[in-house]
């Protein structure tokens, strides 16, 4: 059975969920009709349920998360249960928290707390302005997700480029849930893999890996590992990791952590 980019997992994603744009998600923050997880670009199965495994994981990533006072950056938050959890947490923790999303999708967040929300697209209308506001910058970035998105309709290594610029000396930039078209393929031709597609596919084939395959506007090995490369010639330390086994699209998307000295 031939592999579909647009799939997750093997079985068709609803098209509502592949190649999503900056705008595409500011009509889906706006859809009645949708869930918190779905709103953000997850199928439920995705997503609900696994908040507290990837918020431990960027507590794990992000040293700056356990530290009283600190600033933290959250590129694309988006509206669901993790950023609630985000927003809980630097609160209790005493830390200040800048949330980046478009109007549409921040205003799907509770009202109310101490966490500030500036509205726009990172980093075209917002890259100054963000500057200014942190000052010295930021101990821990998260930008989870957001990467893919970039690459679609953007440009991924200047979004890079100015995230880095945000990082107080010590700092740490989660580029997290990048999905990555490679690591796909090579987990497909795995035992494992095979296993994995043919159960839930319900199907006796194995899944067919085309040698060679073009990545089409996908991110693959080449992109992960130019932007670890750019980020560190760029005078940062960065290093591609993988996502704990336990979240859910953890054998297809790893993430990308780069410090400032
Ligand atoms: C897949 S969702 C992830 C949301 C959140 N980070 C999470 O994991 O729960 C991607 C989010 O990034 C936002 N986004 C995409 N490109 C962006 C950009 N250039 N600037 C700001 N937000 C962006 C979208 O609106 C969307 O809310």
């Amino acid at each position: 059975m031939a592999v579909d980019p647009d799939k997750v997992d093997g079985r068709q994603a609803p098209r509502q969920f592949a190649k999503l744009s900056y705008d595409r998600f500011r009509e889906m923050a706006q859809d009645p009709q949708l869930s918190a997880s779905e709103k953000i670009g997850y199928p439920d199965q995705f997503r609900d349920g696994c908040e507290p495994a990837i918020f431990a994981d960027f507590c794990n990533k992000l040293p700056a998360l356990n530290r009283p006072g600190a600033t933290v950056l959250d590129i694309g938050c988006g509206c669901g249960e993790l950023t609630r959890m985000l927003i809980a947490h630097c609160q209790a923790q005493q830390q200040r928290l800048l949330l980046v999303d478009s109007d549409e999708m921040l205003q799907q967040l509770p009202g109310g707390g101490d966490a500030l929300r500036i509205a726009g697209r990172f980093p075209e209308q917002l890259a100054g302005a963000l500057g200014a506001q942190l000052g010295a910058g930021a101990d821990a970035i998260i930008c989870y997700g957001v990467l893919q998105v970039a690459f679609l309709d953007a440009n991924p290594f200047r979004l890079l480029d100015e995230a880095m610029a945000l990082l107080a000396p010590g700092g740490a930039l989660l580029l997290g849930d990048i999905a990555n078209a490679s690591k796909l393929r090579r987990f497909l031709c795995s035992d494992a893999g095979r296993h994995f597609h043919k159960a839930y596919m319900r199907s006796e084939s194995d899944p067919e890996v085309p040698a060679f395959a073009p990545p089409g506007d996908r991110i693959d090995d080449a992109v992960v590992l130019g932007l670890m490369q750019r980020a560190r010639n760029a005078g940062f330390d960065a290093y591609v990791l993988p996502q704990p086994a336990a979240l859910p699209l953890s054998n297809r998307r790893e993430d990308l952590l780069v410090t400032r000295p």
